[in-house]
């Protein structure tokens, strides 16, 4: 049931405030360590980890490289991410104080399965990350993490993509507690804003409606850009395939630093382009991000920037301007994409297309 919305897409979009808090439930026990029930694998198995390989595809791939950022940040362990179609065939160096982890919603993609497989086979310890419960991936991984999205019914992944991140935050804590990267007071703040994350996630759906309206501007546009950097610029890569693939849009995302080695060339007057811009006061990461901001503008883009409450040094340009709230730069993904989402879904409406069943796409993909 649809609950009044017109797309599934929509509704667990605003359901996301809802499976983010499901999703951190239950995890800390009465003296405040974090605890993840399914994990399986036990601390001295952890502790023994020196490498971990990350493997998805689509969206889950695009949870996976976050992931990456946030667990090499907290406990030093070397992370790849790997795409689960070419994972295999490239002859991957695994062993077994290798952990693979691998991430799919549906549990079923056949190319994740196959990945797992290969990993096991060179006896690595999987972990799945997987919303369906009882589904084949974590049947055949050494441990799992449940996310508690709920169905997703809409093709188009939405709250299984930013529970898959809580999962790898909680998961990049749980490494980083085990193998003693982190302190016990550094972890638990951090898990203190990620509880509340729920609440900023709805802040951004209150102003759905400005969202909206930009859509709504841009209907007649034949290619849009996404630019991030950090962990932005997997965001602009979730952006952009959303769009894809239910509005059929030609859409791009770049890593902001690369745009002068290439992709700048397609820059042409009134294009528009969404600039994930991270927090301020990190190394300088923001700067860079506004003076790259500046150089597609020059070029006559339409930046459209998502930049965090206060951050007045964008405004100039800012051809139009969402505000997201503050959080630090490794969680911001959480809040940044719903934006995109929304972009997208209104976008693709407008048009007239099936936003719950876009063509030629399948909600699992059992197939190689
Ligand atoms: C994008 C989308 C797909 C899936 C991909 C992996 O919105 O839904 O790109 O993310 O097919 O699916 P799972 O996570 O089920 O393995």
């Amino acid at each position: 049931e649809k609950d009044g919305y017109d797309w599934f897409m929509r509704k667990e979009i605003f359901e996301q405030p809802r499976a983010l808090a499901d999703s951190l439930l239950g995890r800390r026990t009465p003296t405040g360590e974090l605890q993840l029930d399914e994990m399986r694998l036990s601390d001295d198995e952890l502790r023994d980890i020196d490498k971990m390989i990350i493997i998805a595809a689509g969206t889950s791939f695009y949870a996976g490289m976050v992931a990456k950022y946030a667990i090499e940040h907290w406990t030093r362990i070397p992370v790849e991410v790997e795409l689960a179609s070419e994972f295999r065939y490239r002859d991957p160096i695994l062993t077994q104080s290798t952990l693979v982890v691998a991430i799919s919603q549906s549990g079923e993609t056949a190319d994740t399965l196959q990945a797992i497989r290969h990993a096991r086979v060179q006896r690595s310890k999987v972990l799945a990350i997987c919303n369906t419960n009882g589904s084949t991936i974590p049947r055949e991984s050494d441990g799992v993490i449940y996310t508690h999205a709920g169905p997703e019914i809409g093709v188009a992944s939405t709250k299984g993509y930013l529970t898959q991140l809580i999962a790898c935050y909680l998961l990049a804590l749980y490494l980083a507690q085990v193998k003693g990267t982190r302190y016990g007071d550094e972890i638990s703040q951090v898990i203190d804003q990620l509880e509340e994350m729920p609440g900023h996630v709805q802040t951004v759906l209150d102003r759905a409606d400005q969202v909206y309206a930009l859509a709504q501007e841009h209907v007649g546009t034949r290619s849009v850009l996404f630019l991030g950097r950090h962990a932005g610029y997997p965001v602009a890569l979730e952006g952009a395939l959303k769009l894809k693939e239910i509005a059929y849009l030609h859409a791009e995302g770049f890593a902001a630093g690369e745009l002068k080695h290439g992709p700048i060339a397609l820059i042409e007057d009134g294009l528009p382009v969404l600039c994930i811009v991270p927090p301020r006061g990190r190394d300088q990461l923001h700067d860079k991000m506004i003076s790259g901001i500046q150089e597609v503008r020059a070029r006559g883009a339409r930046t459209i920037c998502l930049a965090e409450e206060g951050d007045d040094s964008i405004t100039p340009y800012a051809d139009a301007m969402i505000r997201l709230p503050n959080v630090p730069v490794l969680l911001q993904p959480l809040v940044a994409v719903v934006p995109l989402q929304l972009f997208a879904c209104e976008i693709a409406t407008a048009l007239g297309h099936d936003v719950d069943q876009p063509r030629n796409l399948a909600k699992s993909v059992t197939v190689e």
